[in-house]
């Protein structure tokens, strides 16, 4: 009898679990359509000069696409009235959303899970902060790069285009606080910054992967170089395969490494022979600056687009990607190709680092030798390994 009065009911049952459901789904329409309308937005507040306080500098000056969003000189000018240079390299923006939180211990989920990767993650060259929230905010407020102030972008934002647009995001602009209005800048822009245009997966590599193109024989001889641990053993860092979850591979661990790079005088600050940008332990970065095995460490990025950049490293001192990949072969079998020589004729190898904390320096494989040594990897190598590294070049037409 209870039995057949459940059963008289189950149409009833059935008919709610199916308004939930389309409840459910019409909440995450509602949800979607909203993350749509605010990378719509981001995209417009990325390209708005008026946010800066010298009214001629967007995110994409020193961001653009065609470049891997990424700027076409190392040190761009910013500032109230653009006289100031940058004092790091523009990195590129692709694929940044798998970049992991700063932390000093990093595990891997795939492999072995129980070796300690050590300092691993963040955003910015010194991972220094770990939202694309907080990270907008930095080039908005630096005096070096946008020079701007809640009151101006929220001046902005009243004057601007896509008000409208603004307000049925976040209420009446006029009636907000700039604090407020800025967190709607903020959140949109980093909206914009997940949206798939960032991270597209159309290069050349992802469509081998897919089956859907082959490499030619050089690209495929410089990915094995790039792979070897006895050559370029650049996968060691810049993983070349897909994750234990299967995703694309990202040809970053995101560690953070020291390589010694040479100082470059084109930074205004580097006049001070005391003065050194020394990643983690500062002065960008303040929560590490008594850690001295952390100085001298920056993240390594990932090399998606990187054939598209037009400097390289955290200070941009190299501007050909040749260079870059030869800077690996012979640092330490021909230092004076990269370090100047000083008064007494000698080579000032690692100018850029302190002597104090040279320990802290990479000298792993490929790495490695002494002046008149062999290199790791070859000129032939490097051309190869340059022509694979082309490929990972988003925009692929077969
Ligand atoms: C004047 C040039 C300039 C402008 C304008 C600029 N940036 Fe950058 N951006 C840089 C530089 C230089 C860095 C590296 C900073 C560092 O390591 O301290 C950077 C780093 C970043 C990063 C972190 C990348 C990574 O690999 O971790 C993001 C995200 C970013 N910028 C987004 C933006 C957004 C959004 C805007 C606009 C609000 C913007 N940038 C405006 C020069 C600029
Ligand atoms: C021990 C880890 C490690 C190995 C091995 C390694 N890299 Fe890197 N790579 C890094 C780090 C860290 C950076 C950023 C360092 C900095 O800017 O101070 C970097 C930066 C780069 C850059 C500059 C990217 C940019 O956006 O400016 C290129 C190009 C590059 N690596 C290519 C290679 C190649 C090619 C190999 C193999 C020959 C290689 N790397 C091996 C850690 C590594």
């Amino acid at each position: 009898m209870r039995l057949l009065f459940l059963f008289a009911l189950l149409p009833f049952f059935l008919q709610a679990a199916e308004d939930v459901q389309a409840l459910q789904r019409s909440h995450i329409q509602a949800q979607r359509a909203k993350v749509l309308a605010m990378q719509a937005l981001g995209e417009k507040l990325f390209h708005d000069p008026a946010l800066s306080g010298s009214g001629a500098l967007a995110c994409a000056s020193c961001h653009q696409q065609s470049l891997g969003f990424s700027s076409p000189l190392a040190l761009m000018p910013g500032g109230k009235k653009l006289l100031q240079k940058g004092n790091r390299a523009v990195p590129g923006l692709t694929y940044l959303q798998s970049v992991p939180a700063f932390t000093e211990h990093f595990f891997e989920n795939d492999g072995d899970d129980s070796i300690d990767n050590g300092a691993t993650g963040g955003l910015t060259w010194d991972g220094r902060v770990d939202r694309v929230q907080q990270q907008v905010q930095i080039p908005l407020f630096a005096g070096n790069e946008m020079a701007s102030s809640p009151a101006i972008i929220a001046a902005a934002i009243d004057k601007a285009p896509y008000r409208a647009q603004f307000e049925a995001l976040f209420g009446k602009a006029l009636q907000q606080s700039p604090d407020k209005i800025l967190a709607g800048v903020a959140n949109s822009l980093a909206a914009y910054l997940h949206s798939p245009v960032f991270y597209p997966y159309s290069s050349k590599f992802d469509a081998v992967m897919a089956g859907k193109a082959s490499f030619t024989a050089q690209e495929a001889r410089g990915l094995a170089a790039f792979n070897d641990p006895a050559k370029g053993n650049c996968a060691s860092c810049h993983f070349s395969s897909p994750d234990a979850s299967g995703a694309p591979a990202r040809f970053t661990d995101f560690g953070m490494i020291a390589l010694g790079l040479p100082r470059n005088m084109a930074i205004s600050e580097n006049v001070d022979k005391t003065h050194f940008d020394l990643g983690l332990c500062g002065p960008l970065r303040t929560d590490l600056k008594d850690q001295a095995r952390y100085c001298g460490l920056f993240r390594a990025p990932s090399l998606r687009n990187v054939a598209l950049r037009t400097h390289f490293f955290h200070n941009g001192v190299i501007t050909s990607l040749h260079d870059a990949i030869a800077f690996y072969a012979t640092r330490d079998t021909d230092p004076g190709r990269w370090y100047p020589k000083g008064p007494d004729g000698k080579v000032q190898k690692f100018n850029d680092l302190p002597q104090e904390y040279w320990g802290n320096i990479n000298r792993d494989p490929p790495f490695g030798g002494k002046p008149g040594d062999a290199p790791a990897f070859s000129e032939q190598d490097i051309e190869d390994i340059e022509a694979f590294l082309g490929t990972l070049s988003d925009g692929y037409q077969p």
